[in-house]
């Protein structure tokens, strides 16, 4: 890998350059886009959990002055493409889960439509729902593959195989001096990003045009225009701001389909519809719940002997979908005997979907939990017990890391932290009614590009440099860091370079996901910045800019992407205290040392760390999507009901890293952030919940009830 060598902008903390624009307001989001004669879409959902619809009357509804359309699926325009029941709005009568899009009304008001759909009558045929995840239910299946995205996914589809053996982990398990066999399990979550799901979408000649708030413009693009049967071309996705996602405005993108068909119905006019909160949860995706079983055997050194890592989700019965939860086990510490496994239940439920650190947030809560459980069962320090299992190479695979600093990342934090003098026992600190304790726990997360990107730069006027890409900033600050990224590829300065994304009229890219963004279109982004240089010195006069003068590139390959295992890393600690009463937790500091290769801008950077990990505590103690089996919905739907972790919260959350550059993940020698930030949070909260109290709690979220 050809690194970036001059970095004049790379690592300086630069403020967001859309920062202006936002904290004055002025930012432009999708519902926000400035459209004449718009009208309003609101949604009908589904009443039951599974069943058909078996008679619509939707005459009152129509009868309401201003009402202009009516959709359901006896009079949608019909697809051309329904392959994926996720993108399949208003396709049949089937209902696959309570809250499924079945209909919308259009109106000259929001409050019109809203009446309006209250005037539509369904009748259904129901038929027994089930819903709930149960590690003994007898129709659990192996997936296809442990992927981020199950079958349709695209661009996120990546896989890995569903189970991995090495060794024989049960003779493994049988002959070590120390063994642990413990059952965790992770709850159901929704993304609840600030801003909702949005899409306004309008037809002017041939061109449909959607505003969305999405976290790739490329790829919503593709999949309206494969849906509705238009052309690639006349299909454009505009989202130069987008008030967070998590992953939620990845893929599910029926709500921009319905926007684009409801506009074809009443031609001419805009539509605008928005999800509301209560609506979020359940057309919006979620983290799946899951059962993990973790097994461990150590010699009496405290040198891991087996490692057994068996997990089980859920995905809805009409879409599979499988996280690899049980994957990071694949990678993180050495031992000779090893299996990972996934198994999942089809149930009448919403399709989940991917959440920042999809897989590795669930299963490193279980893996490190476990850690601590076995290094307090083998009478050694945490943070040693990990040291002590740190593997020369990928444990199955047997690639080199490109690089793998976390037993650099324990110390550092540790230092930072004042993790020593730690007496293990449990309870013996205490303030008065609060018991206090400290844990740590690790954090990874798959350092990867997604090939698809392409970018292209344009010589302008004065020394400037118009550099264009479709990325998306979803709040992450790739307004900022790809102008950084540009200018050191290019030689120039921040100033120098304009910076165009969130359009998918510009060269294609892959979607912010996987904290694979700024790897996939940084490197696309050099990749012009070289090709331009070329250019320019084959033009007679040298190496000089010449106006006008433009170059796209494609990402180029990475063969090293072959050769290494790349992986951001981490370590986590966390000090809780509980009080000894009411088994309130309150986690007082959070330390993160992070091995994230060369970081582009410190500022953003450190943000999105801080966020990632607030997000870990949110998972650890607070945020909980609760289902009801009888109806199949999620009772608390609101932020009434479903608390998100607040500044009060919080106390002092503290993120560093080591910035040292990755020689082989991409030219700026830079790995992903996004998502290693709220693995092992939780984890390091539970250990140290433990170590305050004594009670080791196995089932997130930590609520008081567990600890009384
Ligand atoms: Mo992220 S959960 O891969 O969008």
């Amino acid at each position: 890998m050809n690194t970036i060598v001059t970095t004049r902008a790379i690592g300086m903390p630069l403020d967001r350059v859309d920062g202006p624009l936002k904290v004055t307001g002025t930012a432009r989001y999708a519902f926000e886009a400035l459209v004449d004669r718009r009208v309003y879409l609101y949604p009908l959902q589904a009443a039951i959990a599974a069943g058909r619809i078996t008679g619509v009357d939707t005459r009152a509804a129509r009868g309401e002055p201003g009402v202009l359309a009516v959709l359901t699926h006896e009079n949608a325009p019909p697809l051309a493409w329904a392959a994926d029941p996720e993108v399949a709005v208003l396709y049949s009568g089937e209902v696959a889960f309570r809250g499924q899009l079945v209909g919308a009304v259009v109106a000259e008001t929001s409050e019109i439509a809203r009446h309006a759909a209250g005037l539509v009558t369904l009748d259904y045929q129901e038929r027994a729902h089930d819903v709930v995840l149960r590690a003994d239910r007898d129709d659990l299946h192996k997936p296809v593959n442990a992927a981020f995205f199950g079958a349709g996914g695209g661009e996120l589809q990546n896989g890995m195989p569903a189970d991995t053996a090495l060794g024989d982990v049960e003779a493994g398990l049988a002959s070590a001096a120390v063994r642990l066999d413990a059952t965790y399990t992770t709850q159901m979550c929704h993304h609840n990003p600030m801003e909702p799901h949005t899409a306004i979408a309008t037809w002017t000649d041939d061109m449909l045009t959607v505003y969305c708030s999405t976290q790739g413009v490329t790829r919503t693009a593709e999949l309206i225009a494969r849906a509705l049967g238009l052309d690639p071309q006349q299909v454009r996705v505009i989202a130069p701001h987008v008030g967070g996602a998590f992953g939620s405005k990845l893929y599910p993108a029926a709500y921009a389909v319905l926007a684009a068909m409801a506009a074809q119905t009443v031609a001419g006019r805009p539509v605008k519809f928005t999800l509301t909160r209560q609506q979020m949860f359940s057309l919006a995706g979620y983290r799946s719940p899951t059962i993990q079983r973790i097994r461990l055997g150590a010699d009496a050194g405290g040198h891991l002997t087996a490692i057994a890592h068996d997990a089980i989700g859920q995905h809805a019965r009409t879409k599979e979908y499988a996280e690899g939860v049980a994957t990071c086990t694949r990678m993180m510490y050495a031992a000779p005997n090893r299996r990972t496994t996934h198994r999942l239940a089809a149930l009448d439920v919403p399709p989940p979907t991917i959440m920042r650190a999809p897989g590795e947030a669930q299963g490193m809560f279980a893996l490190e939990s476990a850690m601590d459980e076995m290094a307090i069962a083998c009478g050694l320090d945490p943070v040693e017990f990990r040291i002590r299992n740190e593997p020369a190479a990928h444990p199955e695979s047997s690639l080199p890391f490109s690089s793998r600093n976390l037993i650099a990342c324990l110390r550092e934090g540790a230092r930072r932290f004042g993790w020593q003098p730690r007496d293990p026992a449990p309870r013996a600190r205490r303030d008065g009614r609060w018991l206090t304790g400290t844990g740590v726990a690790v954090s990874t997360y798959p350092s990867i590009q997604y090939p698809g990107s392409a970018a292209a730069i344009r010589v302008g006027p004065d020394g400037r440099y118009t550099v264009s890409i479709a990325a998306a900033d979803i709040g992450t600050g790739t307004w900022t860091t790809l102008a950084q990224i540009a200018a050191d590829a290019l030689d120039v300065t921040v100033e120098q370079v304009q910076l165009q994304i969130g359009d998918s009229a510009l060269p294609p890219a892959t979607s912010a996901a996987a904290s694979a963004g700024i790897s996939s279109w940084g490197s696309a982004i050099v990749a012009a910045a070289r090709r331009l240089h070329a250019r320019l010195e084959s033009l007679p006069g040298g190496n000089v800019p010449v106006e006008g003068v433009e170059v796209t590139a494609p990402m180029p390959d990475n063969p090293d992407a072959a050769r290494y295992a790349m992986h951001t890393f981490g370590a986590q600690f966390a000090e809780v205290r509980v009080d000894e009463d009411t088994g309130e937790v309150r986690v007082r500091r959070l330390t993160g040392v992070f091995d994230a290769g060369r970081i582009i801008n410190p500022k953003t950077a450190r943000s999105q760390l801080i966020g990632g990990m607030t997000q870990g505590l949110s998972l650890a103690l607070h945020e909980h999507s609760v289902a009801d089996p009888r109806f199949g919905h999620v009772v608390n739907h609101d932020f009434a009901g479903y608390h998100i972790a607040s500044n009060a919260d919080t106390g002092s959350i503290e993120a560093y890293f080591l910035d040292e550059e990755d020689p082989h993940t991409n030219p700026m020698g830079s790995k992903g952030i996004g998502e290693v930030c709220c693995v092992g949070t939780a984890a390091a909260i539970a250990s140290a919940v433990y170590h305050a109290t004594g009670l080791r709690v196995r089932d997130l979220p930590i609520t008081l009830d567990k600890l009384l």
